[in-house]
């Protein structure tokens, strides 16, 4: 299993537990009258929709949040039915693959088939309306579902890898493009016969350190941070929002439930991100801008 000491050029992911204080105390800001079933037309601050639309560069850091409208279910959303006596552990690690190939591979093989028939939502789309708006632009997922692509997003990094590319489990670099899912175990690597592996990043695993680092230096370089959709809980995708607060960028959360982030940020969007987001750029930039 890689890990920092192996390879001092990655960093791997921690699930860290929630060490920050009770985020309801601490919200920065919170939308005055925007309850959950009334949030359709979602008021802008002013000084938000200005700092979007002054910023020279806005970096996006998206999680399975974004997701959700589109049907994705979130981390722990997805162990329901079949998968409910899961944990997320007993699944998406190295240690769980060597002991349950079948299983591991089966889970992700009925995540990867989900992904056929859901479709990008107003969040995802929003998102891509901001890169061609904002002179410059960069967009971190932990997303691992290829949505944000397929929405039109291009300066776009993976953290997490995506599940619609397969590997050999021995030989990272090898990315398969056709496998028979008819055997016992995983299908096997034409070239060294060793299991196939979704290439995603598991607990405990490295992040692509050419991904990272483009993540870490938009966070430091951007004048706004729009963090979406993301716990906060997982690191080191969650260091990022603290290195762009650090470096003096306004930090916006769009998330319908606080995390530990919401205490760090300027602008707090307590809203499903398909709602805020596109709310967000019509302010900006006019009632127009969500139209190509
Ligand atoms: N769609 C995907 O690709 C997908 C799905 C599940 C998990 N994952 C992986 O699991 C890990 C979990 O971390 P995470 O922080 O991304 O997800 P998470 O499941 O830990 O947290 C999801 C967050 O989204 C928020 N949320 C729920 N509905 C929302 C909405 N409509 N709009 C905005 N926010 C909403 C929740 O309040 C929560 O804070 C990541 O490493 C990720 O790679 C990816
Ligand atoms: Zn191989």
């Amino acid at each position: 299993m890689a890990g920092p000491c192996d390879s001092p050029n990655e960093v791997t992911q921690y699930n860290l537990p929630n060490v920050l204080p009770d985020m309801e105390k601490s919200l920065a800001r919170e939308l005055p009258g925007t309850p959950w079933d009334n949030h359709r037309m979602p008021v802008i601050a002013d000084d938000l929709a200005r700092a979007l639309r002054d910023a020279r560069f806005v970096a996006v850091l998206t999680g399975a949040g974004v997701s959700a409208e589109s049907g994705v279910p979130t981390f722990r959303d997805a162990l329901t039915g079949l998968w409910a006596n899961f944990d997320p552990l007993e699944l998406a690690t190295p240690a769980a693959f060597r002991r349950k190939p079948k299983l591991v591979w089966d889970w992700y093989a009925g995540r990867r088939a989900q992904l056929g028939r859901v479709q990008p939502n107003p969040g995802h789309h929003a998102i891509a309306r901001i890169e061609a708006l904002a002179p410059s632009f960069l967009l971190a997922t932990q997303n691992v579902d290829g949505l944000h692509a397929r929405a039109g997003s291009r300066k776009l990094v993976e953290l997490h890898g995506n599940i619609a590319r397969v590997r050999c489990s021995d030989e990272p670099r090898r990315v398969v493009e056709t496998w028979d899912d008819a055997g016992d175990g995983p299908p096997r690597c034409p070239h060294c016969g060793a299991f196939l592996r979704p290439d995603v990043v598991w607990f405990e695993e490295s992040l692509p350190a050419h991904a990272l680092i483009a993540a870490e230096d938009a966070a430091r370089a951007c004048d706004l941070l729009i963090v979406a959709g993301t716990s906060g809980e997982v690191y080191p995708a969650a260091a990022l929002p603290q290195y762009a607060k650090a470096a003096g960028a306004i930090v916006v959360e769009v998330n319908p439930t606080a995390t530990p982030l919401s205490a760090l940020a300027d602008h707090v969007l307590r809203l499903p991100s398909g709602v805020a987001l596109p709310a967000l750029v019509r302010a900006a930039w006019g009632e127009d801008a969500m139209r190509d």
